[in-house]
């Protein structure tokens, strides 16, 4: 049984025809007092039950609508539970790198094991050991034959190009994405500022007359990205491409995308994106690849065998 939090019902509907199943009937509704109220509109009982939603923009509602869907169907007799969170918000708060702060990414996995999650279901977690977090089993997924399929279609001359990690926390992904296209490496020494600005401290590796593809598991306010596309071209590279597995795309993003030099920016589909149409930003469908994990799991076969 397939249903959906409110977040990214697309998605869901997208992984239910794939699954060749019916998105599941449920209601979430506001009161007044702001508090949410979650039914499930269909019997649960002995079901192996898959609620999909990616913790996007408004986070707190989204995570809330979770844990109580997680809850309303435990409580409904379903025989077994899978959060499957396209997107995990909190995951770079990993760790405590400054004094008295909470480590959150661990304290939304404590909530959604408590509210009586059986499996966790994901993709691309900002660091992997927030899988850790996690006391019952998690299948992270990645969106790492997506992107490079992406690469491999849209760019042209793809030999000349060069694969750019725009931070340190990036390059394991990269060079395992440089190793599948059979291309170079170069990485950014990035330094955060603030929320939404980022610095760098230069190159590392060679892009000159090269395509940059830049990969990155998140574009959020895009200062990454922006900063990145600028060291790229003051070091000769020729374009600059950026994919993505989660596109956030949040305040100044849209704006500072089309201001750049960047040729186009691909995300995939683990966050709805509600803006404006815009000729630089592609959509890459991950749909699929949730659909086959979630038929896996079911049936009790390997997961990790998707990506061998
Ligand atoms: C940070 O380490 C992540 O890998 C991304 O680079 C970051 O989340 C992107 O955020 P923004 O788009 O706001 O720079």
């Amino acid at each position: 049984m397939i249903f959906s939090g409110q977040s990214n019902v697309p998605l869901a509907q997208e992984i239910a025809d794939n699954l060749g199943v019916p998105l599941g009937k449920s209601t979430t509704e506001r009161f007044a007092n702001d508090c949410l109220f979650v039914r499930y509109e269909q019997s649960l009982r002995e079901g192996d039950v898959f609620i999909i939603q990616s913790l996007t923009p408004p986070v707190q509602d989204h995570l809330v609508e979770l844990l109580m869907m997680i809850d309303a169907a435990k409580s409904s007799s379903a025989a077994r539970v899978t959060a499957v969170i396209p997107y995990y918000a909190y995951a770079r708060s990993d760790k405590k790198d400054a004094p008295r702060i909470s480590i959150t990414a661990r304290l939304v996995a404590d909530l959604i094991q408590t509210a009586g999650a059986d499996r966790v279901l994901t993709m691309t977690l900002h660091s992997a050991q927030v899988h850790g977090f996690f006391k019952i089993p998690v299948d992270h997924l990645s969106a790492e034959p997506v992107i490079a399929n992406y690469f491999a279609t849209r760019v042209e001359n793809l030999e000349n190009a060069v694969i750019v990690a725009p931070d340190a926390g990036d390059l394991k992904r990269a060079s395992a994405l440089a190793r599948r296209l059979a291309l170079p490496l170069a990485f950014i020494d990035k330094q955060r500022l603030s929320d939404t600005e980022v610095t760098s401290r230069g190159l590392v590796g060679n892009v000159k007359g090269r395509t940059a593809l830049i990969i990155d598991d998140e574009v959020s306010t895009a200062g990454t990205l922006v900063q990145a596309v600028d060291v790229l071209k003051q070091n000769g590279a020729e374009a600059v491409y950026a994919a993505f597995t989660h596109g956030v795309y949040v305040g100044p993003a849209i704006e500072r995308i089309e201001k750049s030099p960047i040729l186009e920016v691909a995300a995939t589909n683990t966050c709805l994106y509600k803006g404006q149409p815009s000729p630089k930003l592609q959509t890459l469908s991950v749909g699929p690849l949730f659909a086959e994990a979630i038929w896996r799991t079911h049936r009790g076969e390997s997961v990790s065998s998707l990506f061998t």
